[in-house]
């Protein structure tokens, strides 16, 4: 019995000391010392030892026991200290490896414009207001003046979500005309940026969505001069001192009278050239005093109050102040393009 525990001692303690993982260490520990174990399968048979000889096979059953387990734990200890060590080595992070280089953007050119407007406007007081480009007919046309039948509805126009045409993609940003003056209070001065929609065919000045910025004032004793004025002064502002416009008589439903304004075309300063289709001049805008009627619907005395609006193509303005010859190169965003602002 002896010479069996001296055996089993030798390979648990050879066998211990080479396990190479926790899960192995246990599995050995089961086999020497668990309740079915190698350890256990010798004491069974103590029963056959004489009165004397019991005790001391007992003493030397738990003597081996105990350097056993000892050697388990220790050998547990190692194991745990490599794992550690492995998992630490694994995560290290050095800190000397030169960083990534994060390259950073930045505005596109049309919305740098369109910053610029905004800053111009609010520091006149306006009010910058954001409104939906899914929009119903009546805000787009019938509240601004053009009821059923009015050419510019005409269904080609405009792209329609339903077959009675009452809800759109806006044509326009003026039917945020009609939105400020049913829920502010006056006098009005506000600015209304966004996109519009249209079916039109791409090319160097056309695109089915674009950008316009809407204005509008209101209040007593408003003049088609504080129109002109305030427009010559945001030009200016925006394109340099000495920037020529000129107005133009036109005609929108809702405005009376109406204009278009012009700027003198950045690329020929107004001798004509593709840029300007040859007519020196590049049209920026359209407006016009509010049409007494428009006011009227939306609950605004005319008597008493007058006011001024215009609608400007926010891409035509990008490009002259970006001098950019062509529409479609704002929307293909080509970076070689865009690095270039
Ligand atoms: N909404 C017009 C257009 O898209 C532009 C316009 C004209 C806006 C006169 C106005 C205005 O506010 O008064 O062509």
């Amino acid at each position: 019995m002896k010479a069996l525990m001296q055996e089993l001692r030798e390979n648990a303690v050879k066998s211990i000391t080479g396990a190479d993982s926790i899960e192995a260490l246990e599995a050995l520990r089961v086999k020497y010392l668990g309740k079915k174990g190698e350890l256990t399968a010798i004491l069974k048979q103590m029963g056959k030892l004489s009165a004397e000889e019991r005790p001391v096979m007992g003493q030397l059953a738990n003597q081996l026991r105990a350097e056993l387990e000892k050697n388990i734990e220790s050998a547990r200890a190692r194991l745990e200290a490599a794992a550690l060590e492995a998992k630490l080595e694994l995560e290290a992070v050095d800190v000397t490896i030169p960083g990534e280089d994060i390259r950073l953007g930045h505005k596109h050119p049309m919305y740098k414009a369109l910053d610029e407007i905004k800053d111009i406007f609010v520091g006149m007081g306006f009010t910058v207001l954001d409104g939906p480009e899914v929009e119903l007919a009546t805000y787009n046309f019938d509240k601004l003046n053009a009821e059923e039948g009015h050419p510019s509805r005409d269904w080609s126009d405009t792209f329609y979500f339903d077959t009675d045409s009452r809800v759109m993609l806006r044509s326009q940003t003026s039917p945020m005309q009609v939105r400020a003056m049913e829920t502010m209070e006056l006098p009005i001065r506000i600015i209304a940026p966004g996109r519009v929609y249209r079916k039109d065919e791409v090319d160097a000045t056309h695109s089915p969505m674009f950008h316009q910025v809407e204005g509008m004032v209101i209040d007593k004793g408003v003049t088609m001069a504080d129109l002109k004025g305030t427009l010559n002064a945001v030009m200016e502002e925006l394109f340099g001192k000495g920037t020529v416009t000129r107005f133009r008589p036109h005609h929108f439903p809702f405005t009376e009278p109406s204009c278009e304004m012009d700027v003198q075309c950045h690329k020929c300063g107004g001798k004509g050239c593709p840029t300007c289709k040859g007519e020196g001049w590049i049209e920026v805008l359209g407006a016009g005093m509010i049409h007494p009627r428009v006011l009227e619907m939306s609950g605004i005395d005319s008597e008493e109050y007058t006011g001024w609006a215009f609608g400007m193509g926010l891409e035509r303005l990008a490009m002259r102040r970006f001098k950019i010859s062509d529409l479609r190169l704002i929307f293909e965003n080509d970076v070689r393009f865009l690095e270039q602002f």
